[in-house]
């Protein structure tokens, strides 16, 4: 079992967080709502500042979660089946993408997934790639364009859109398709900024919001702009809202997709 840093949560705090995720990290379900059968239960979380920046600039690791947030941020590894993030949040960051929450075990960690089309991250000498060979992490999957890569992380290559990425609603389905019933999406900005313009996949949003300002050319967690007959309209909005605070930081969980 990892040494761990992060704390437990107060039965209030977690009641807070347990009404809005599935009913078990092992289900897609989340409380009063019927399964999907065959995309998983998704939620996206990350960190901003007053001023809506979630990194100084483009690839700058930088912290705004507090103490109370950061163990929050467990707690929910620990009720997801798996973690995503993009590749430049596994490039510029380094993450473990592995749950320190009290006596989460191997059994109950997340699978780390890394969304990697041209095979930017490796997994030797990562962090996530050292924890699962030390048994503290379970070993991670690449999503991906192309085979290949190391043994150390499975791959699952996905067909090319158009566009050149990968359509997150196959990406998804992938993930199902292969036992994921849960996922946490931690970021970065363009896998929010993506995941925001595809409401309709995204079931939970948990922000947490830091009493700080980053300032200008920081990077931004704001969805490409929507016009409607030629009128500007709102990218999306989130239903059924709650917010607690958590230390010096506020926390907003609420609905977005199904
Ligand atoms: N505050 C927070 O909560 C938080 C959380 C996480 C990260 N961050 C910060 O966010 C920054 C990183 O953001 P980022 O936008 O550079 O990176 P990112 O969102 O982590 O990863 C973006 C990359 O992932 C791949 N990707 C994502 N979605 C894809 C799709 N649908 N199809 C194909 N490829 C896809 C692409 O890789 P290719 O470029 O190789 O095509 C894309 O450039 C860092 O500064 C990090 O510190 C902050």
């Amino acid at each position: 079992m990892p040494a761990t840093d992060i704390a437990q949560l107060s039965e209030v705090d977690q009641a807070f967080l347990d009404q809005y995720l599935p009913k078990s990290c092992h289900s897609s379900q989340p409380s009063g709502t019927p399964e999907h059968n065959d995309l998983p239960f998704v939620t996206l979380t990350y960190a901003c500042s007053l001023d809506g920046m979630i990194a100084l600039a483009p690839g700058v690791r930088t912290s705004l979660s507090g103490p109370e947030t950061k163990s929050m941020t467990h707690y929910l590894r620990l009720k997801h089946e798996a973690i995503l993030v993009g590749a430049g949040t596994a490039v510029a960051d380094a993450p473990s993408l592995n749950c320190r929450y009290p006596g989460a075990g191997l059994d109950l960690q997340p699978r780390p997934i890394i969304v990697d089309p041209k095979g930017r991250w490796e997994v030797d000498g990562s962090a996530v790639g050292k924890l699962a060979e030390e048994k503290k992490g379970k070993k991670p999957w690449v999503v991906s364009l192309s085979a290949g890569g190391s043994g150390r992380a499975r791959r699952l290559v996905m067909e090319e859109s158009n566009d050149g990425t990968m359509r997150w609603e196959e990406v998804l389905k992938a993930l199902k398709a292969e036992g994921i019933n849960s996922v946490m999406i931690e970021g970065g900005a363009t896998v929010i900024n993506t995941l925001l313009a595809r409401p309709d996949l995204v079931n939970l949003v948990i922000v947490t919001i830091a009493p700080t300002w980053l300032g200008q050319g920081g990077l931004a967690a704001c969805p490409s702009a929507i016009t409607e007959n030629g009128q500007r309209v709102n990218a999306a909005r989130l239903r059924e809202t709650v917010w607690r605070q958590f230390g010096a930081d506020a926390v907003l969980c609420g609905r977005l997709g199904g």
